[in-house]
């Protein structure tokens, strides 16, 4: 059954899904990492794969920018396609000085800027955190592949574009080490419809320093994060 966003059949989806938030670098993780790999949806051009790991059934689908993006396909693919494990894949930005371009940082919670959560949850503050298993079990696969990650809060923002110095020093204070514009809004959305969800991101802008990693420089680094999510399925 297809969905507004989604036109795939209902066995289409593995039950874990890994999401960058750009539909080429879904179809490059697909290229490069699945086997008997085919495309399941095009709607939209947000591409979604399904293929073997390793023999381990995975799909791979981009979920775009921004919280109502990502929360919408995240919404579908648990309700209609029976999407039991979400594995956002992503880019973050830094403000800290011990967290640089190219390092792997993972959320276990994310505080937000967006009033979506609070809408959902009677005007209180949701605390928007990861799935314990998965966390765990994916920072010790880091571990055993011997890559270094740094695990904590993320602020997941809806303005990509803020000079707000005052914010990032708050954001610095509370030792934030990732800010994205996704994971508080795929983290809800999970706890509602009763599924589990971890967000690890690259580092591919430190905000203070004013550094952006080339296009070149984002691939060969974000195939370490790829490969802990994909081995975390294992
Ligand atoms: N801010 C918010 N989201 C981001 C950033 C950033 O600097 N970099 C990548 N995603």
């Amino acid at each position: 059954m297809s969905t507004p966003h989604i036109n795939s059949k209902n066995n289409d989806f593995s039950d874990i899904v890994l999401m960058p938030g750009d539909p080429v670098r879904a179809k490059y993780i697909a290229e490069k990492y699945l086997s008997k790999c085919i495309q399941i949806n095009n709607t939209r051009l947000m591409f979604a794969y399904t293929g073997f790991y390793k023999n381990k059934k995975i799909s791979i689908m981009s979920h775009g920018i921004g919280i109502p993006s990502a929360a919408l396909y995240t919404h579908e693919l648990i309700s209609t396609f029976n999407v039991k494990k979400i594995i956002r894949i992503g880019t973050c930005g830094s403000i800290r000085d011990d967290i640089n371009l190219r390092d792997i940082v993972i959320s276990m919670g994310a505080s937000t800027d967006s009033k979506i959560n609070r809408i959902k949850f009677n005007n209180h503050d949701f605390s928007a955190i990861s799935d314990f298993e998965m966390l765990y079990h994916v920072f010790n696969i880091a571990k055993k592949m011997n890559i270094t990650v740094s695990v904590g809060n993320f602020f997941t923002t809806d303005s990509f574009y803020n000079d707000d110095k005052h914010m990032l020093n708050i954001l610095k204070k509370y030792n934030i080490i990732g800010i994205d514009m996704e994971t508080a809004g795929i983290y809800s959305v999970a706890a509602e419809l009763h599924a589990k969800a971890l967000s690890i991101c690259t580092v591919s802008d430190h905000i203070i320093k004013r550094e952006s990693l080339s296009s070149i420089d984002r691939e060969s680094s974000f195939n370490d994060m790829i490969e802990i999510a994909l081995e975390s399925t294992l």
